[in-house]
């Protein structure tokens, strides 16, 4: 009941101002023979060219991603059209007989500057290529009024272990994992407040896959 009951309220929550996560740090990954990342590519408004270098490192099939300049979102009397940016990162998959994957990202650090009559919000959402109207993911909010003076933040979806809302590839099956990440802003009343929320401020950033053996949940 305990862990359901944790679950439950992971899917959607609210965050306030200087809030830490925790950072256990994911134990050693399980890499099965004729498992590989073969390639990732990140796309979106908040990832456009010259930003989001990423650096494949194929013994650990961990990417790390660096550079992530224009993962922030603005709002306000001028600045509408800011308020929201996404950041998806698609990896290409071999996965071998028996085994399935998922892919973990690393913490996010930011920084929220918000009128009281503004939201933020920060989405994670999962699909694979082959069936891309299966998407789950998650949502945690940012209110206003906890960020009136400019805070910083850190969201770790993953504390160091894949959660309900994973999407786990079909068993045996290569695909392309997709992550989306969204930020964005909502005002709730006119006249528009002002906010900004940037999600960049981890120096590195880091996507990897993740390998169980195939479970009847599949
Ligand atoms: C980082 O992104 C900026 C654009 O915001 C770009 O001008 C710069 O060249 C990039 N730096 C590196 C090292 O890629
Ligand atoms: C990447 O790792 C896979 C599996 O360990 C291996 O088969 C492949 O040759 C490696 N590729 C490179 C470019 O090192
Ligand atoms: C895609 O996922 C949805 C939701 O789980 C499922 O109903 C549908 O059958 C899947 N389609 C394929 C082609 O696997
Ligand atoms: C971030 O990545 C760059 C380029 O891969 C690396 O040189 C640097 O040491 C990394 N920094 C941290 C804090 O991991």
């Amino acid at each position: 009941m305990a862990i359901l009951h944790i679950v439950v309220l992971a899917l959607v929550s609210t965050i306030s101002a200087r809030s830490i996560a925790l950072k256990t740090r994911q134990s050693p990954a399980i890499l099965p023979a004729g498992s590989a990342l073969l390639s990732i590519q990140a796309s979106g408004n908040g990832c456009p060219h010259d930003t989001a270098n990423i650096v494949l490192d194929n013994a650990s099939q961990t990417a790390v991603i660096t550079n992530l300049t224009e993962f922030r979102a603005k709002i306000g009397p001028d600045g509408r059209r800011d308020a929201t940016k996404n950041c998806a990162f698609h990896a290409s998959v071999q996965a071998p007989q028996g085994y399935q994957f998922t892919l973990l990202q690393s913490v996010y650090a930011g920084y929220a500057r918000l009128d009281a009559g503004v939201g933020g919000r920060f989405a994670a959402s999962y699909f694979l290529s082959s069936n891309a109207s299966d998407v789950v993911g998650r949502t945690i909010f940012l209110e206003g009024k906890s960020f009136l003076e400019g805070s910083t933040f850190e969201i770790d979806l993953e504390h160091g272990t894949p959660r309900d809302y994973h999407k786990w590839s079909n068993c045996g099956q290569s695909d392309i994992a997709n992550i989306n990440n969204r930020i964005s802003l909502v005002a709730e009343a006119e006249p528009i407040e002002s906010g900004e929320l940037i999600a960049n401020a981890a120096p590195n950033q880091t996507v990897s896959v993740l390998w169980r053996q195939c479970t009847q949940m599949a």
